[in-house]
């Protein structure tokens, strides 16, 4: 084995204006409030800067009442300095669902269009395949296609399947790679001997993402950089540490002494911090002392933090806030059932889900429609397979067999179609329009015709009660929930076995 030896200073990327508010502040910060301090960001020479993706395109739809296009052209012209980096969830681009090739290829050519440059591009389930069409989309525009390895933890991720992953991300071109801690599981020795293994086997830059929900980031990132990783995922207090990224000032702190530290004009930053500190009051209806401890309790469940503290809410309006236990010992089962799926968007809101239905109806006396998509492989394929019993009801059930090759190739082009219905709707046919509509139809067409969204700015804990709709089928419920601040709509359907 190659002995790694990176003595560059290491690179931070900034994740404030992205994942520090979407993990501690439910994705509300509004553009007016990120701009007084974009240039700021700008001017002090992080790796990247995060500014799309993830839910922040929902969020500014549904709630915030903004064209995330004009959110991008904004903080790309206030920053134009330092590459900007979003977060794609492959062939579901920023939704829950898998899109046909040509509405995945559109939004990543809007995207580029309108100053994107990095693609931080992930699969729940892992499976490349989800994840080619983007890749080639991003190479196509010219820009910088990041794969990302989903860490997790179960029997059939072990670290050898990791660097295989990586190897594999290799071969399809990425030009660099994220090792994504969604739940801030990654231990300190496993990430040092992850970075070791996978920095000996690549050429290509790697990244560590993780969040401080349990406390252990802090110190998985300071072993990342001695095992000689590139780059690691920072944000600014108050939108860091506790269910966020580390904060920058904090990593600069741990660094101390080390041949690594990255050196960074401070000065500025008391400016940047006293507008955060202000904006985090403004958003105190969506912020919450949860999200902000630091709590080993979670390595018990393996679950992301934002899962845990919204399913507290969950299980409360089903009537089921002292099963939480029960639920949450559930989930390894389900997933073990599933294949091992990771737990990230939007896995971890499906097996959540159907944890919650089993301890409520009996194992799997209720199945929900996208639990049954990951059993036929609607998602991907599993890392590990999908339990014989499960697969034998679900075909039962659904009278379909699991599909073989890659779910997209099922989907035909959508693009034209969705273009003539926004004609229809006089609204205007651009490709941008047409990849929003796609995924947020109702909360896009709003936006397109200025009406403000009815829910912005209602306090959170009126916002994120799930509520039970009008019972669609029969024998099926449909159940909204609500989690990462993002509106999930679940139909459940009886099931005999
Ligand atoms: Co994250």
């Amino acid at each position: 084995m190659k002995t790694p030896n990176n003595s560059k200073p290491v690179i931070f990327n900034n994740t404030v204006l992205r994942d520090g508010h979407q993990s501690l502040a439910a994705t509300r910060m509004t553009t007016e409030q990120m701009l007084p301090i974009t240039p700021d960001l700008d001017a002090l020479g992080f790796g990247a800067l995060e500014t799309w993706g993830g839910a922040t395109i929902d969020s500014c739809l549904r709630y915030l009442g903004e064209n995330p296009f004009d959110r991008l052209d904004t903080l790309k012209k206030l920053a134009p300095k330092t590459p900007h980096m979003m977060l794609l969830r492959g062939q579901n681009i920023v939704q829950y669902t898998s899109f046909p090739d040509d509405v995945v290829e559109a939004f990543i050519a809007c995207s580029a269009k309108h100053g994107m440059d990095i693609f931080r591009i992930f699969d729940a389930l892992n499976d490349t395949r989800n994840l080619t069409t983007a890749v080639r989309a991003v190479h196509k525009n010219g820009k910088h296609a990041q794969g990302v390895i989903c860490y997790t933890t179960s029997p059939v991720h072990t670290l050898e399947s990791f660097v295989k992953l990586g190897q594999e991300l290799q071969e399809m071109g990425c030009d660099s790679i994220c090792l994504k801690d969604m739940a801030g599981l990654i231990s300190p020795s496993m990430t040092h001997d992850l970075v070791r293994e996978l920095k000996s086997k690549l050429s290509i830059p790697l990244v560590l993402h993780s969040h401080n929900t349990a406390g252990m980031a802090t110190a998985s990132y300071y072993a990342a950089i001695e095992a000689g990783i590139d780059a690691v995922d920072t944000s600014m207090v108050p939108f860091a540490n506790g269910t966020g990224q580390p904060d920058t000032l904090l990593m600069l702190a741990m660094l101390e002494r080390s041949p690594r530290k990255p050196g960074y004009d401070t000065s500025s930053f008391k400016k940047i911090r006293t507008h955060l500190e202000k904006v985090y009051l403004e958003l105190k209806a969506f912020t919450s002392p949860n999200n902000e401890k630091t709590d080993a309790d979670i390595l018990e469940y393996q679950v992301p933090g934002g899962m845990l503290s919204n399913f507290r809410n969950q299980l409360k309006e089903q009537g089921m806030s002292d099963r939480l236990d029960e639920v949450m010992r559930e989930i390894p089962y389900v997933r073990e059932c599933l294949g091992w799926i990771p737990l990230v968007t939007p896995t971890s809101q499906i097996v959540g889900t159907q944890a919650m239905l089993n301890v409520k109806f009996g194992r799997w006396k209720m199945i929900s429609q996208p639990a049954m998509d990951v059993v036929l492989g609607k998602y991907g394929r599993a890392p590990g397979p999908i339990d014989a019993d499960l697969l034998k009801d679900v075909e039962k059930r659904t009278g379909q067999k699991p599909i073989e090759g890659r779910a997209a190739d099922l989907l035909p082009p959508r693009m034209e179609k969705l273009k003539e219905e926004l004609r229809a709707k006089n609204l205007p046919d651009t490709d941008e329009n047409a990849v929003l509509f796609a995924m947020f139809p109702t909360e896009t067409e709003k936006v397109l015709k200025g009406e403000k969204p009815v829910v912005n700015g209602a306090p959170k804990a009126v916002a994120e009660v799930p509520q039970r709709a009008p019972v669609t089928r029969q024998n099926g419920s449909r159940y909204m929930l609500n989690i990462d601040g993002v509106r999930h709509d679940v139909l459940v359907e009886e099931v005999t076995r």
